[in-house]
């Protein structure tokens, strides 16, 4: 039986794992953003689009896992609400941004406008969880116990659900033929077909389990 004591150490160990798995994911999304800044959509038109794809899918899968599992976790652990209020407007935003992405080509005049915009917009978010939200929460009591586990199960299915081709691999592995391989294999659509969270969990579950292999055997380490 675990004590009170062993308990409240598995929780803080779990909401310190989960933060910062959330800061990695800021990370590399940030990353991506600075990529494209450097590119020219004219010369660069099809790397400027692998950046997207795979910037939208990491976007809505870290924003789907904090909707579904942090947030919720968040709320019971703080008093203050309107911060966890005003994140999820923010990703309401994001995703009205992302639909728009998804309708354009990168032909269309606005196409890197309009990333930049999501660029500038999450960069203010994160903003906020990095220098608000998360300092509050490791501050605050709450029982985070089993919650990194359930969200790294729900990520390896939300991967399989917006990145089905297995794409789902560090940015630094994303390079060369094998980034364009990818990123240009249908994923974009399959993501476009993605819908919302609620019907990615479903869904992603039983396509993961369909698609068994090695990468859902990676996905679990
Ligand atoms: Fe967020
Ligand atoms: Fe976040």
């Amino acid at each position: 039986m675990p004590t009170e004591r062993t308990r409240s150490r598995a929780s803080t160990t779990s909401r310190a794992a989960i933060i910062e798995m959330l800061k990695a994911d800021h990370k590399k999304v940030k990353k991506a953003f600075r990529e494209f800044e450097k590119l020219d959509p004219e010369e660069d038109s099809e790397q400027c689009q692998a950046i997207v794809e795979q910037t939208l899918a990491d976007v809505q899968v870290h924003a789907t896992l904090e909707e579904e599992l942090f947030y919720p976790a968040a709320r019971s652990s703080l008093s203050d609400q309107d911060l966890i209020d005003e994140a999820e407007i923010e990703h309401m935003t994001v995703k009205v941004l992302i639909e728009q992405l998804k309708s354009m080509t990168p032909e269309d005049e606005k196409y890197a406008a309009m990333f930049k915009v999501l660029g500038e917009y999450i960069n203010h978010h994160v903003k906020e969880e990095e220098g608000e939200m998360f300092p509050k929460l490791s501050r605050a009591k709450g029982d985070w116990d089993g919650l990194q586990e359930e969200m790294t199960s729900r990520r390896a299915e939300l991967e399989q659900e917006f990145m089905p081709h297995g794409s789902a691999v560090p940015d630094e592995d994303m390079e060369g033929e094998d980034a364009k391989a990818g990123s240009m294999s249908g994923r974009s659509s399959a993501a476009a077909r993605g819908g919302t969270s609620r019907s990615a969990r479903g869904e992603g579950g039983a396509r993961a389990q369909a698609a068994g292999g090695e990468e859902d055997e990676e996905e679990k380490e």
